[in-house]
């Protein structure tokens, strides 16, 4: 049967169905108004598509509340709006037309009647625009409390704004019964041919340039910024830039070096699909940055875990000193969770576990300053750690403080049981970050959020100068999902910080977790959440190397009061790889490929030098050509000065390409040294010196005396134009005498040197 047609003429009151006004007795009822300002049509919040909202339980509603009931805020009944529960985001592209938008925000009445808690019903709210041009305003914001506050009004000029967004966070680390009404929610909407509001994804927000926004630097230290853009067909520009920087466009980077001291800025613009966008870039220039390069160290949780006291951080502090790792630039030593007594002091002063700690913390501080080493803590952005100690949570500057009377030297600051989003998570952070700040001792404000709010973009606003960019790193190659959590092994480390290359650099490091070489699959949280605890030799190098290319702090977590074997120990220590992980430059290697799984990264170095890494994820050995052309940092016309960094072995001259062999999972790390086609005339370093005469090559090596060396001279082709060999250091070779670069290379007992010079 169909009622074609159907519709009634009604003056004063609509009609309703039977059931709508069995849902809506009385007269306490608010109805939309039929018409807005000036005539302005009237769009229901509720009639737009909500599926792209987002919502903390449930699913967000059209016209009911979160439990599907009719919306009821402090007794009145509001037949339109929506109905949500914190955390939850509403973001409407107003796309032209809209001039208005109204509400009554508050917290369900449903709540009341199901035996609200004394914590649940407490949000934040906030209602902001954003505009064409990125620019951000905060319109209204506050909290309600269920028992206290009436709805709150929301009444926003859209005019000229291009989103609105509608945000409702839980109010205070409870998010129970956070059950949000947007009632009465409608826009006024004056159509000029304009399409009518949307609801979008929040990535529609972001910015379509994806790069820091915040940079350091050092005085006359080479200074590097690489700009990314989310939308593949951007055109970049770079502006007003200070002194001694330029852009440059190939690479898509600005570099160069300021030598002054300072507060600089320059504008980055990038044009895409007809939209225009300028951010402004701030660089600090200074000789003060708390951590110009990443920090180096050791952290208790991996094999410790609440084993934790005053005699392992002492046994492993000197252990730090006895290793060598001190000296390999191993400087500090972190204590995780679970240092904690059951409860804070009366007057709310942390306290450390009486049974592990009989002293305090002081003297064990004292005692790890004594070994010239630094001293770190832990704890946590809530009422509760990780572990279920207590947390900082409204105790940052009595926190702050003591840790700074204890001469603590870095704050790890975790994020369990804290809120969700991303803002609240900027403001916990700011929190501990100001009272570490005003606390009169210089602390690094190490973050762990895990990177699930994308730290790499924020971190720093809270004065923090690293931030965790995964969940826990465990002692495998590959990391797995179940019911203790979630496991990171080398294959999700990859996935997780392949990308993050922009956002790195001095003072703003992104921190891949604890490294697990040494551990063997003898951890305690380590072994949790893989496929096999412990790894290769092979693989526990491709770790490092990997933390290394990408500049992440090093902080090792194996247990130090054990012997260490040498292979271990030279895995940790290499001074090459470390040098490559402490350039000053800060660059996280850029990922170049990830293609048949093999994994390529290359990172420029401070003095012009270039890391490459080539990872085998495959399980059997594989060769591999890196094609110089499909690198920026290299260039097919130059030749490079090749050396195997794992092997410490010089490889020669190449030019255009490099071919290797790469067991399964292993890493080869090359440093290339650019050796301009302008050439060098002279080398002369104190384990070789080279000199380019008229007709003759002049070559003294450092290599030992009394055995037998080769020395070659070959063209740019690879052509032996002259050879020598003998016992002796010093030797001198004719050349036929074109113009051009030659390649000497000295092999003596296994050892080679390599440079080229020109004639
Ligand atoms: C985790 C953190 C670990 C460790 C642990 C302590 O959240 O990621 O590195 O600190 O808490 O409970």
């Amino acid at each position: 049967v169909n009622y074609g047609n159907a519709y009634f003429e009604f003056s004063g009151e609509k009609p309703v169905t039977v059931a709508e006004s069995m849902m809506y007795p009385g007269d306490n009822i608010v109805e939309l108004p039929t018409v807005g300002k000036d005539g302005a049509q009237i769009i229901p919040l509720s009639t737009l598509d909500l599926s792209k909202a987002t919502c903390g339980w449930g699913k967000i509603k059209a016209n009911t509340s979160i439990d599907g009931n009719p919306i009821k805020l402090a007794g009145k009944t509001y037949r339109s709006g929506v109905g949500t529960h914190a955390t939850s985001e509403i973001i409407v592209k107003l796309n032209g037309a809209v001039t208005r938008f109204d509400a009554y925000l508050g917290i369900d009445d449903e709540v009341k009647q199901s035996g609200l808690t004394a914590v649940g019903g407490i949000i934040d709210y906030r209602v902001s625009l954003k505009g064409g041009d990125g620019n951000l305003m905060t319109e209204q914001e506050g909290r309600i409390d269920v028992r206290d506050n009436a709805p709150v009004h929301i009444d926003v000029d859209c005019n000229g704004w291009k989103y609105l967004i509608l945000e409702a966070m839980d109010g205070n680390g409870r998010n129970d019964f956070d059950h949000v009404d947007w009632a009465n929610a409608y826009f006024e909407f004056h159509e000029k041919s304009a399409a009518p509001p949307v609801i979008v994804e929040k990535s529609e927000l972001d910015s379509k340039l994806a790069c820091a926004t915040v940079m350091f630097s050092q005085p006359n230290v080479r200074y590097m910024h690489k700009i990314r853009s989310t939308h593949p067909d951007a055109t970049i520009t770079v502006s007003n830039l200070p002194e001694g920087l330029e852009w440059n466009a190939k690479r898509c980077l600005v570099e160069g070096m300021v030598k002054q001291e300072g507060v600089y800025h320059y504008d980055v613009s990038l044009d895409a699909d007809g939209e225009h966008e300028t951010v402004e870039i701030t660089l600090h220039v200074s000789s003060q940055l708390q951590q110009p390069v990443p920090f180096m160290g050791w952290l208790s949780w991996n094999v410790v875990e609440g084993e934790i006291s005053e005699e392992v951080v002492e046994r492993t502090a000197d252990a730090m000193v006895n290793s060598g790792l001190l000296e390999a630039g191993y400087n500090y030593l972190v204590m995780d969770d679970i240092w904690h007594a059951k409860h804070r002091a009366a007057d709310g002063k942390p306290l450390p576990d009486a049974k592990k700690f009989p002293n305090g913390i002081k003297p064990v501080a004292d005692y790890v300053h004594s070994k010239n080493l630094k001293f770190g803590i832990y704890s946590d952005a809530a009422e509760k750690t990780c572990a279920g100690c207590y947390g900082s949570y409204g105790y940052e500057e009595i926190d702050a403080k003591q840790y700074a009377e204890w001469e603590v030297d870095l704050l790890k600051y975790d994020y369990c049981f804290a809120p969700t989003d991303q803002q609240t998570a900027l403001k916990r952070y700011k929190a501990m970050g100001d009272a570490l700040k005003a606390s009169g001792r210089d602390i690094l404000f190490y973050m762990c959020e895990w990177g699930q709010r994308e730290p790499w973009k924020w971190g720093h606003e809270t004065g923090a100068t690293c931030w965790r960019c995964t969940y826990d790193t465990r002692d495998g190659w590959n990391g797995l999902i179940n019911q203790q959590g979630t496991g990171i092994g080398i294959l999700q480390s990859i996935r997780d910080m392949k990308n993050l290359y922009a956002y790195s650099g001095p003072n703003r490091f992104n921190d891949a977790d604890m490294m697990c070489v040494g551990i063997h699959g003898t951890g305690r949280a380590s072994s949790d959440c893989v496929e096999k605890a412990g790894m290769t030799q092979d693989e526990y190098r491709t770790q490092f190397a990997l933390w290394c290319m990408w500049s992440s702090p090093l902080t090792l977590s194996f247990d130090l009061r054990k012997p260490i074997s040498e292979d271990d120990l030279s895995i940790m220590t290499h001074p090459e790889l470390i040098a490559i992980d402490q350039d000053r430059m800060g660059q996280q290697a850029e990922l170049i490929s990830d293609k048949n799984n093999m994994i390529v990264l290359a990172k420029d170095l401070e003095n012009g030098d270039v890391a490459i890494s080539v990872t085998n994820l495959a399980n059997s050995k594989k060769s591999f050509t890196f094609d110089f052309s499909k690198m920026d940092a290299l260039d097919v016309e130059t030749v490079y000065l090749v050396r195997d960094l794992w092997l410490k072995r010089d490889l020669g001259a190449h030019k255009a390409e490099l071919k290797t062999e790469v067991a399964s999972h292993a890493t080869k790390v090359f440093r290339l040294s650019k050796q301009e086609t302008t050439g060098i005339q002279s080398i002369d370093r104190d384990d070789l010196k080279v000199a380019v005469k008229d007709g003759a090559v002049e070559v003294t090596t450092g290599l030992e005396n009394a055995q037998n060396k080769l020395i070659l001279v070959s063209d740019m082709s690879g052509r032996v134009i002259a050879a020598t060999s003998g016992t002796e250091c010093h030797f001198v070779l004719p050349v036929p005498s074109v113009k051009g670069v030659y390649i000497v290379n000295v092999i003596c007992g296994g050892k080679s040197q390599s440079v080229s010079v020109k004639s």
